[in-house]
């Protein structure tokens, strides 16, 4: 289990072990942008500000290079320890006011 921020909000929430970032965010009320939920279509892409991550899919969509820079796709991404991702288009869903 992890910590996950997503800035620039400064939103946490825990990461149970075995969730993607993602469903991690979704759980805590955070919709951050997706689609297919599988790796694939790269409508989650965002940047890992700290921490590590693993996937749960042998060849998420994403190059070497987008790895390196530190590109990762939450949707199927799992944490390894606390994670700080940027998701600028990150919407909070609930509690509803
Ligand atoms: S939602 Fe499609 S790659 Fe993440």
């Amino acid at each position: 289990m992890g910590m996950l921020t997503i800035l620039p909000q400064d939103w946490q929430c825990e990461i149970q072990d075995g969730d993607s970032l993602l469903e991690a965010a979704l759980l805590a009320g955070f919709r951050l942008p997706n689609s297919c939920r599988n790796g694939t279509c790269r409508t989650c892409l965002c940047r890992l500000q700290a921490g590590q991550v693993h996937y749960r899919i042998e060849w998420p969509g994403l190059s070497a290079e987008e790895k390196t820079d530190g590109w990762i796709l939450p949707c199927v991404a799992e944490a390894d320890g606390n994670v700080v991702i940027s998701v600028p288009a990150a919407v909070m869903v609930w509690p509803e006011s």
